[in-house]
């Protein structure tokens, strides 16, 4: 999968994609990292990217031609090395709120832009023209769009086929079949006075995986009532009941 990533800071976003999950994802070659820089396609001295918005008001905007003229040049390049349309996804607290649901529709694309914002956003004009979706990693305001920008990037690169090992799969990740993990242990058995509960001990796959399900659904209902089926509390909603 190829991602670009549209961005006045890219120094905030390449280590990120260097380490752990995303790393490995990038060192096996699930994931193709590209940055576009809007400040590489400024045409005064200062480099500008940013004016004062019209009608007035606090702070300033991504001015639209730098930022046109660097997708316009990254979509020639994505042409050429004959990768599929991309769509433009802008990180916006005004957008389609992040949930494993979209993380999945975006892992199963070949490629996606992460266009990260800066100052008070970008001119609406730039947006409309480029833009297919805008998401929001939740309902309060960072000061840009790169963390989550690196949100989406993880988020997905757990999704990638081969990415996570057996242990870990994301199938048993919370909000995968619609509830919450269970909760999990380790050595040693008993710690600082406290056991781990005897039916893991056990051997049981069977009783284990029953009492997984039974931990799982009593945490979704304790923490997130709002995932499960109200005809069927013992159902998450996303299981097709509702
Ligand atoms: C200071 S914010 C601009 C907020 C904008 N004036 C508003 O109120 O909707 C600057 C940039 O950070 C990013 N950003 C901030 N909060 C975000 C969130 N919750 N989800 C996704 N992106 C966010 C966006 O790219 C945005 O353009």
């Amino acid at each position: 999968m190829r991602l670009d990533f549209i961005s006045l800071f890219p120094e905030m976003l390449k280590p990120a994609l260097s380490v752990g999950v995303v790393g490995r994802a990038v060192d096996k070659g699930a994931i193709e990292s590209h940055y576009w820089n809007p400040r590489d396609y400024t045409s005064n001295k200062h480099r500008t990217v940013d004016d004062r918005p019209f009608g007035g008001g606090p702070g300033m905007l991504m001015l639209p031609q730098p930022l046109d003229d660097c997708i316009v040049e990254m979509q020639q390049q994505q042409q050429a090395a004959g990768v599929e349309q991309s769509p433009i996804i802008y990180l916006s607290p005004q957008g389609r709120r992040l949930d494993q649901a979209l993380v999945k529709e975006l892992s199963a694309l070949p490629a996606i832009t992460l266009l990260c914002g800066r100052y008070e956003g970008v001119d609406e004009r730039l947006l409309e023209k480029h833009v297919s979706i805008e998401v929001s990693i939740g309902d309060y305001v960072l000061s840009g769009g790169e963390l989550p920008a690196l949100v989406v990037a993880d988020a997905v690169a757990r999704q990638l086929p081969g990415i996570l090992g057996h242990e870990d799969s994301a199938e048993q990740d919370s909000f995968a079949n619609g509830l919450l993990d269970c909760p999990h242990y380790t050595r040693p058995a008993e710690w600082q006075g406290r056991e781990v509960p005897p039916v893991l001990l056990s051997g049981d796959h069977a009783a284990i995986a029953e009492w997984r399900q039974a931990q799982s659904i009593k945490r979704t209902n304790e923490r997130r009532p709002d995932l499960l089926s109200t005809d069927n509390p013992s159902k998450p909603r996303s299981s097709g009941s509702e």
